[in-house]
This record gives C-alpha cells, structure tokens and sequence, in this order.
C-alpha cells in the first residue's frame, strides 16, 4: 500500500467527505491542510495549527474515510504530523480526542492515541499530548 502526504488548500480537496469534514472543522490563520493520498485517491484528511513555536503543534482533525480504515491510514497521518513538527522545531504535539463519528466512542479513541505514545495532557483538561 502506497501512501503519500499532500498539502492541499481547501479547494483542492477533491473527496466530497473530506472536504465538509474540513468545512465543518473549520481554521485558523494558523491551519494547514493535508491529505493522504492511496494510489492518488484521497482517503485522508489532516489538519494541523502551526502557532508560534513556543506552543505546541495542535492537530486539529484526523479524518479517515470509512471505507479506508483500520488500514493504517490514520497511523500513517499522525506519524507524518509528527514528523512536520519535528521538521519545524517544536517540541510538542496536542490534541483533543473528540469523536466525529456517532460508530466511535471516545475510550477507544483515547486508546488509538494512546497505543501511539500519547498521553493525558498534565495541564490542560481533555487534552492529549505527546513530546516529540
Ligand atoms: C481514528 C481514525 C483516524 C483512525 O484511522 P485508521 O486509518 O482506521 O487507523 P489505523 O488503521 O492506523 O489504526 C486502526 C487499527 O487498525 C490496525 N491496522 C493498522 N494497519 C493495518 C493494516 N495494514 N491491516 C489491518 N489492520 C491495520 C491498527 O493496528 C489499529 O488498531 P490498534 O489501535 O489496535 O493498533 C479513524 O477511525 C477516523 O477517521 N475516525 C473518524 C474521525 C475521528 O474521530 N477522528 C479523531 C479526531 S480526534
């Protein structure tokens, strides 16, 4: 399975499901958007908050679509938002593990964040985090 990393605008996301995940999601000035592309089908959507670098990387959504999961795709996501964060020098990545999905709950959730080396945030209530 051939994966690649795409950083696309809005625009150019061509799934109908990622690109309302993105609208619904909403940005920030801060917002980059990515997608993982399968064979050049777009089957992933990321998106990450670059703030200034003496806060942490905030990723913003994962999104796999439902036919591509439990394929590695979102393992393949948040390493390469890892790997961005340690490319530009920060320290830190942080999440909120919210549920998009009504088929998944947030226990198993936090356990996917988990199992990845993520950990209950110390400070910030409902946070994850992970050094990098
Ligand atoms: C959470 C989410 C991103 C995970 O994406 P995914 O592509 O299914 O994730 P993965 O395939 O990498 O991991 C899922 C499981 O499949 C397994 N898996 C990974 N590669 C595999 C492969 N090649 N074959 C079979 N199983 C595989 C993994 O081991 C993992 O199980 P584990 O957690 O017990 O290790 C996806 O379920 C999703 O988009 N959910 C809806 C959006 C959402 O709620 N996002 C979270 C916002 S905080």
């Amino acid at each position: 399975m051939q994966l690649v990393l795409q950083k696309v605008t809005q625009k150019e996301i061509r799934s109908e499901v990622l690109r309302e995940r993105s609208r619904i999601g909403g940005a920030t000035k801060f917002t980059e958007l990515f997608v993982a592309l399968l064979d050049s089908e777009q089957v992933g959507l990321l998106s990450i908050d670059f703030r200034p670098k003496s806060e942490p990387l905030e990723l913003y959504e994962i999104f796999v679509t439902r036919e591509c999961r439990q394929h590695g795709v979102g393992s393949f996501l948040l390493e390469q938002a890892e790997a961005l964060g340690r490319a530009r020098g920060y320290s830190s990545v942080i999440l909120k593990p919210h549920p998009l999905d009504t088929d998944q709950d947030k226990t198993s959730l936090v356990r996917w964040y988990r199992k990845r080396g993520y950990a209950m945030h110390k400070s910030i209530d409902d946070m994850m985090e992970k050094m990098l």
